[in-house]
C-alpha cells in the first residue's frame, strides 16, 4: 500500500483531458488553450462549449449551443416558492445548494447517466442536463438575491448574454453596462475550471455513484461554500476592511503572520508562483478604475498587503490567489460579499459539468481505503457494567 497522504496531496485521484496547470510556471489551460488567451478573447458561452465538449465550437455550434442556453434560463416557479418560504438571512450558497438540489425533483427523468458509446441516449441526456444546469444557475443566483430583500424576480431575458443577463436579473431589471457585463464574462471564464479541486472531486465522487445531476452539482456547490476553497474572496473584503488603510498593511501583516494567522486570499495548494488568474483580475480592476476616474481604497489596501507579503510569504511560494483580487472587483460592481462564491459556483458549474462527463463516460465508483488507527477488535460491555 502508498504511504498515507493528508489532503491526498499529489495523489492522482483520475485521468483528465479538461485543464492543465503548471504550478511553477504560473501556466493554466484548458483543453490546451491558455488561459489568458481565453480571457482575452472567448465568452463564458463559447469557454463552457470548450469544457463541455472538448473543443473550441464553430459559429454555427457555437449559436446553437448559445441558443439553447438562453432557452433554458426559466425555472420553474415552485422554485421561487422554495425560495419564498426560506428564510431571508439563510445564506446565498445555501439556497443555491437547496435549490439547485430541487432542480431533481422538479424535472425528474428515467434516464441512466453512465455513458457506454459516444451519441448514446446517456450522452445525449448528460449533454441536455448540462445546458439546463448551466442556464439555470445564474438565474437561481439572481433569483434569490431580489428575492431575500423582498422583491419579485425578473424574468430572464434571452436577447442578453449569459453575464449581462446575469446582472439584469441579478440588479432588479437595471440595463447592464457593456464594461461590467465584459469584466464579469471574464470573471466567469476565470473560474469556469481548475482541475481536481475539493469542488470538482465533490462532484466526481457523486457523479461516481451514477447519482443525477442535481445531486453532483449541489455536492459540489456545498463542498466550495467552505472559506478554505471558494468561501476566501468574502473574507478578503472582510480582512482588507480590518486593515482599513495601505499604510497600515505591513503592520497588520507581521501582527497577523506573528499569531499564525491565515492570510486571506494568499497561497495555493498547487501555484507556488502568483496564480494567473490572479493578476488578470486585477488588470480589470485596474481597467473598472480608470473608467471610473478613481482607485477603490480597497483595491489600494490589497495593493499594498500584496507587496508586504512579497517579502514575508513570497519565500515560502505563497502568492495572491484567485481570490484575492476578485472580491474587490465584485464589491466595486455592487455584489454584496455574501454572493461571491455563488458567482464563484456561477462560473465552476461548466467545470464541474466536464468533470461529471468525463467521470460517467469511463466510470468506476470512487471507493478509498484508509490507515485504520482505532482499536482491535473487543468485547461490547452492557451499559450497566460500563
Ligand atoms: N496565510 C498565512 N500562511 C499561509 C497561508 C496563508 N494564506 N497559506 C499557507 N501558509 C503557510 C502555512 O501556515 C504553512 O506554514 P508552515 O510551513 O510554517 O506551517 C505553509 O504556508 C504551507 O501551507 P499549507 O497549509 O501546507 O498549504 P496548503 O497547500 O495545505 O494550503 C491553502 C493551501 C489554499 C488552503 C492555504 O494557502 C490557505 O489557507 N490559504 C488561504 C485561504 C484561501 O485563500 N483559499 C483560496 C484558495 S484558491
Amino acid at each position: 500500500m502508498t504511504d498515507y497522504q493528508p489532503g491526498l496531496e499529489g495523489v492522482p485521484a483520475t485521468k483528465s483531458n479538461i485543464s492543465f496547470l503548471d504550478g511553477k510556471q504560473g501556466i493554466l489551460t484548458y483543453r490546451g488553450y491558455r488561459i489568458v488567451d481565453l480571457a482575452e478573447n472567448s465568452t463564458y458561452e463559447e469557454t463552457a462549449y470548450l469544457l463541455l465538449d472538448g473543443e473550441l465550437p464553430t459559429a454555427a455550434q457555437l449559436a446553437m449551443f448559445d441558443s439553447l442556453v438562453r432557452e433554458h434560463r426559466r425555472v420553474k416557479y415552485n422554485i421561487r416558492d422554495i425560495m419564498k418560504s426560506s428564510p431571508v438571512t439563510g445564506h446565498p450558497m445555501e439556497m443555491l445548494q437547496t435549490a439547485v438540489a430541487s432542480l431533481g425533483m422538479f424535472y425528474p427523468n428515467n434516464v441512466p447517466v453512465q455513458i457506454r458509446s459516444p451519441g448514446d441516449e446517456s450522452e445525449q441526456y448528460v449533454h441536455g442536463q448540462s445546458i439546463r444546469i448551466l442556464a439555470r444557475m445564474a438565474t437561481l443566483v439572481a433569483m434569490w438575491q431580489q428575492m431575500r430583500i423582498g422583491n419579485d424576480p425578473v424574468r430572464p431575458r434571452t436577447d442578453l448574454s449569459y453575464a449581462a443577463n446575469f446582472l439584469y436579473m441579478f440588479f432588479n431589471g437595471v440595463e447592464p453596462d457593456p464594461l461590467v457585463a465584459r469584466i464579469i464574462d471574464t470573471c466567469f471564464i476565470l473560474h469556469a475550471e481548475h482541475t481536481i479541486n475539493a469542488s470538482t472531486f465533490a462532484a466526481m465522487v457523486t457523479g461516481s455513484t451514477l447519482a443525477m445531476p442535481s445531486y453532483v452539482i449541489s455536492a459540489a456547490i456545498g463542498t466550495l461554500a467552505g472559506p478554505l476553497h471558494g468561501g476566501a474572496n468574502e473574507r478578503v473584503i472582510t480582512m482588507l476592511q480590518e486593515i482599513g488603510k495601505p499604510e497600515h498593511a505591513r503592520a497588520w501583516l507581521e501582527k497577523k503572520l506573528a499569531a499564525k494567522e491565515t492570510i486571506w486570499g494568499m497561497g495555493h495548494r498547487e501555484y507556488k508562483v502568483k496564480d494567473p488568474r490572479a493578476t488578470l483580475l486585477q488588470k480589470l480592476m485596474r481597467e473598472l478604475a480608470d473608467s471610473q476616474g478613481t482607485i477603490s481604497p480597497l483595491f489600494e489596501t490589497a495593493l499594498a498587503l500584496e507587496e508586504a507579503c512579497e517579502e514575508s510569504l513570497a519565500p515560502k511560494g505563497i502568492y495572491p490567489n484567485v481570490d484575492f483580487y476578485s472580491g474587490i472587483l465584485y464589491r466595486e460592481i455592487g455584489i454584496p460579499p455574501d454572493q461571491f462564491t455563488s458567482l464563484f459556483a456561477i462560473a465552476r458549474t461548466a467545470g464541474w459539468l466536464a468533470h461529471w462527463r468525463e467521470q460517467v463516460s469511463e466510470n468506476r465508483i470512487f471507493r478509498p481505503t484508509q490507515v485504520y488507527t482505532g482499536y482491535e477488535p473487543r468485547n461490547y460491555m452492557p451499559v450497566g457494567e460500563r
